[in-house]
């Protein structure tokens, strides 16, 4: 990750300030929009009017989150989005999403505690160094090594007497020792809390009111670690331990880059972290959802997530933006390609939404954050500028008469590629993020669990006669 002076100089008030000063804008420009859906508690069952692919079906009662289309806005448990990047960290957002209340000073530092010790990735994880991960393509990767982080947790992937030292010695032979170890630390990871000394033996268990949570835990710090190390890999280098004095975001930006990140690099990996942690019943919070009520555990439920994710109209998006912005080009060409986009009908990435009919206000933050970080670097400066004109010439064309504007995805790329992230780990980013939400959303559903089971319109032929294959 390159040293830039511009983020040197920008302190975390700056951030702060650009927070707020969008919420403000957002509040301004949309206050005056009517309410556009119910949020009370309704009585089963109700009619609603469903389109194609579910749109606008009700398929249960939450107060994990709501996305506010016609306004723009985002609520995480009755907290604004805006508030919560400002003054939060992406571990408070996700205590709050699974616990539902904010949490006080010695919940969320032992929240930190045990989170950072679930960094350390279990020692069924170590098979992830021997497959071919470098080559696979990473949200396919992550998907498998959440699988394995479920044999972990069930125990299904060992004996009950375990030997570590034996463990420890097949692990030698499975990794690539021949690879010049890029970690700062050591070179072989060790993937136990050695860094904690004594205090990582012990399992902190004040939090774990069950065994649902123990595994939103695992899965909160342990999707992290994955991705990281996925990264890692694809560049043939070894995984690097966590330190213990960054958060989630930090470490996360550590263990992919093996760099400290600065104090400002941390916050906006936090914000960005904070911004994508949950958003409604989203494709993949769905298929996480449906895999969860068949009472699958929720290790496949978070996998079902991932894999929904993956697709260029979910969390692919993203690296498909930084791609067309690449084929744009520079800024004063963007005019001509919106142009003959559009003759061509072709879907400009990073706009539009299924909910928002209104200014994403994740992009409203992502845009002013890219901006800020894309200065001092001529190229991602121009990658900003040709953004920014292409929002132009969409919104003026688009804007008022379909509701298409910027969504999520159209600045977080650039912030990533800001951030020193590999383009094709984008969509892997997202899930270290998303994995709150799901978690959350999946353990509210269960409390009242029913499989989910929607219908679909036949309407194809009947009365055919099965004709012998020697005649057709
Ligand atoms: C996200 C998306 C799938 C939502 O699709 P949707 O709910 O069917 O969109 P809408 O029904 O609101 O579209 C309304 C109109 O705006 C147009 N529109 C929507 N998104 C558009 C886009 N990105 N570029 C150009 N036109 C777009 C639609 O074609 C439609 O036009 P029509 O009325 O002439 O048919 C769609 O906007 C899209 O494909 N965006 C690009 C991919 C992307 O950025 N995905 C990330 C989402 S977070």
């Amino acid at each position: 990750m390159e040293e830039r002076s511009q983020s040197q100089s920008v302190s975390d008030d700056d951030v702060t300030r650009i927070i707020i000063d969008a919420k403000e804008q957002a509040y301004r420009e949309t206050g005056h929009e009517p309410e556009p859906e119910l949020t009370k508690a309704v009585d089963w069952p109700i009619t609603c009017t469903v389109g194609p692919g579910l749109e606008g079906a009700i398929a249960c009662e939450t107060k994990i989150g709501y996305v506010n289309g016609s306004k723009g806005w985002l609520i995480y448990r009755g907290y604004d989005v805006f508030d919560l990047c400002a003054h939060s960290s992406f571990e408070e957002t996700s205590y709050l999403l699974l616990h539902g209340h904010l949490p006080a000073a010695d919940e969320l530092s032992r929240f930190r505690r045990i989170l950072l010790h679930r960094l350390f990735i279990p020692e069924a994880q170590r098979l992830l160094l021997s497959f071919p991960v470098e080559t696979l393509n990473p949200m396919s990767a992550l998907r498998l090594g959440t699988n394995l982080m479920r044999q972990k947790q069930t125990y299904r992937d060992r004996d009950e007497d375990d030997d570590r030292a034996d463990a420890l010695a097949t692990d030698e032979d499975s990794i690539a020792m021949e690879t010049p170890p890029a970690g700062t630390r050591r070179p072989v990871y060790e993937f136990f809390a050695s860094l904690f000394g004594k205090a990582a033996a012990e399992t902190p268990t004040e939090l774990l009111h069950s065994d649902e949570l123990e595994s939103c835990y695992n899965l909160i710090a342990g999707v992290n670690t994955i991705a990281a190390t996925i990264g890692r890999a694809r560049q043939r280098r070894l995984p690097i331990e966590p330190l213990d004095d960054l958060g989630l975001a930090g470490n996360y930006l550590y263990m992919l880059t093996g760099k400290r990140p600065t104090a400002l690099e941390a916050r906006i990996m936090d914000v960005c972290l904070i911004l994508h942690a949950d958003h409604g019943m989203n494709a993949s919070t769905f298929a996480a959802m449906v895999v969860a009520s068949t009472l699958s555990d929720i290790y496949l439920a978070i996998g079902a997530g991932i894999s929904a994710l993956s697709g260029p109209l979910h969390g692919g998006a993203n690296v498909e933006v930084v791609k067309m912005l690449s084929e744009i080009g520079s800024p004063g060409k963007a005019a001509s390609w919106f142009k003959s986009a559009q003759k061509e009908k072709r879907k400009i990435m990073g706009f539009g939404h299924r909910v928002y009919k209104a200014y994403d206000p994740r992009a409203r933050v992502l845009g002013p954050l890219a901006e800020l970080l894309s200065k001092g670097d001529p190229d991602t400066e121009n990658t900003f500028a040709t953004a920014r004109a292409l929002e132009h010439e969409v919104l003026s064309t688009l804007g008022e008469e379909k509701k298409v504007f910027p969504n999520v995805d159209f600045y977080s790329g650039i912030v990533y590629q800001s951030l020193g992230i590999p383009k094709d780990l984008y969509t892997t980013v997202f899930a270290v993020s998303r994995v709150s939400g799901w978690c959350a959303r999946v353990i509210e559903y269960l409390e009242n669990n029913r499989i989910f089971r929607p219908r679909a319109l036949y309407t194809g032929t009947f009365d055919e006669q099965y004709v012998p294959i020697s005649e057709r």
